[in-house]
């Protein structure tokens, strides 16, 4: 665990007068009651259903609503498109034209946003600032440039103040841009790693505030839906695992014991040679997603994700759990969660050619920005809950919650620019600019060395600072830039940046 400072044993220390305060507001769930829903483990891996583009063009309707159905195995009651969690996986290539028609069959609003694509967030295209009311529908157009980087992406709503209760009910599905020469598996699988939590009747709980202020996770983690499926292979037989994680705030620090796994690369970004599943080559933030090669050994192995410590709140930190009521674990504190097992068994399969090096990718380090600016994430005590149910913390980027008709950052189209992320909180946040990949540059002020670091999502440790750069090419207009614990994006960690000419 980390050591508390004086400065955060004031936060923290305002946050258990605040827990005190609004005790009758129910700001903690009945801890160590688990998902009232036992899962059934064990089941044989599925995958959503895959929509192809043909000749350049996918068109898909999805439809939002909630609705009953199967889930951990279970009948449960929760959002998603088109009926199932998660929703239908779209495969693109370069270039193509994808149109969405979003219909929602939701008593609330939503609206769609494709995380980590590189196109248009003006009009109709990856547009936040859309609103589609219950029972309506929005048209969305997306046209791929013909160099987007190929790689796993995902969709999910992102109408503010309800993304981390939509994401959590179960709405998201993945993207995948394929590459022109494909890296030779013997299958390729989609996982798209989510957490829920499940009352005994299968309606979805919601979190406490005092969850939501650390950023909410569930008790069941999944994948597409399952509880630990199992993944059956030959032996020798290599995959490719496209990991998305769609957890409304869970890091995931993932392992394979005893297989030989490695990592293509970290959302757009791929390495020159796959590296193993270690260090920060395996920490998936919120929104991240991982690009896994698999080859199968005999007596298979399991996929897990061990407890990651993302800073936070009490509980667990130098003793503040026993001034609050009801502390209890706190993320960073549980056990390793197993995913899903691979069963390696059979003749062993044919053997398959190396994995083709990837084409260098850009790197910034070389360009002279033309305007460094700095960005700093910070927690403070005081504020009403949104909805007025008592007391609660502010989420800020700049001293500032989130305020869509605000311009916060405006930035030259076609310029690189140089951002300094900074937190000034106790909890790591996981900064995310829609459009345009960003290239980690300096940790902690130290330069990141070797080949260029290319993330949509990247963790700024509490207390810590990360500064990458930014080529705002191709597009201009309007989109937004926040914190990928949705909880903290939808209380204000949020900011709109302007590209114009
Ligand atoms: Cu994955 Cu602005 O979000
Ligand atoms: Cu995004
Ligand atoms: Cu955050």
């Amino acid at each position: 665990m980390r050591p508390v400072s004086r400065r955060d044993a004031l936060i923290l220390g305002g946050l258990g007068l605040l827990g005190t305060a609004t005790g009758a507001f129910g700001l903690y769930r009945q801890m160590g009651t688990p998902s009232g829903l036992a899962p059934r483990t064990g089941a044989g891996f599925s995958e959503p259903e895959t929509l192809r583009s043909r000749g350049g063009r996918l068109d898909v309707r999805l439809r939002a609503s909630r609705s009953r159905h199967l889930l951990v195995g279970r009948e449960a009651t929760t959002l998603g498109y088109n009926g199932g969690v998660p929703g239908p996986t779209l495969r693109l290539r370069p270039g193509d034209r994808l149109r969405i028609d979003l219909v929602n069959g939701l008593e609330e609003s939503t609206n769609l946003h494709v995380h980590g694509l590189h196109v248009s967030p003006e009009g109709n295209g990856d547009n936040v600032f859309v609103e589609v009311g219950p029972g309506t529908s929005f048209s969305y157009e997306y046209r791929l440039p013909d160099d987007h980087p190929p790689g796993l992406y995902w969709y999910h709503p992102h109408h503010h103040g309800t993304v981390a209760d939509q994401v959590f009910a179960g709405l998201y599905g993945a993207i995948v841009v394929e590459e022109t020469e494909p890296v030779p598996v013997t299958r390729e699988r989609v996982l798209i790693v989510s957490d829920i939590t499940l009352s005994g009747s299968g309606e979805v709980v919601a979190p406490t505030v005092m969850e939501q202020m650390m950023g909410r996770e569930g008790d069941l983690v999944m994948v597409n839906g399952q509880a630990d499926p199992v993944l059956t292979a030959r032996p020798g037989e290599r995959e490719r695992w496209r990991v998305v994680n769609a957890c409304t705030s869970r890091f995931l620090s993932l392992r394979m014991d005893g297989r030989r796994i490695r990592v293509l690369g970290v959302d757009s970004g791929r390495f020159a040679e796959p590296r193993p599943l270690e260090g920060e080559n395996a920490v998936l933030a919120p929104g991240n997603r991982a690009d896994l090669l698999v080859t199968a050994g005999r007596g298979g192995g399991d996929l897990r994700t061990l407890p990651y410590d993302r800073g936070g709140m009490p509980g667990g930190m130098g003793g503040m759990a026993d001034q609050m009521p009801g502390g209890g674990p706190m993320p960073g504190d549980g056990e390793p969660v197993r995913l899903a097992r691979l069963d390696v068994t059979g003749p062993a399969g044919e053997d398959l050619p190396e994995a083709p090096a990837a084409a260098a990718s850009r790197d910034l380090r070389g360009a002279e920005p033309v305007r460094r600016r700095r960005l700093v994430f910070a927690m403070g005590v005081g504020g009403m809950t949104r909805g007025g149910d008592g007391p609660g913390m502010s989420f800020t980027i700049d001293g500032r919650e989130f305020d869509a008709d605000r311009v916060d950052q405006r930035v030259g189209f076609g310029t690189v620019e140089e951002w300094t992320i900074g937190n000034d909180s106790p909890m790591d946040h996981p900064f995310h600019l829609h459009v345009w990949p960003v290239q980690v540059v300096r940790r902690g002020g130290r330069r990141v060395p070797g080949e260029p670091l290319w993330r949509d999502v990247v963790g700024i440790p509490a207390r810590g600072e990360v500064t990458v750069r930014v080529a705002f090419d191709d597009f201009g207009g309007r989109t937004v830039y926040h914190c990928h614990i949705l909880d903290h994006e939808d209380r204000g960690m949020m900011g709109v940046v302007r590209a114009g000419r």
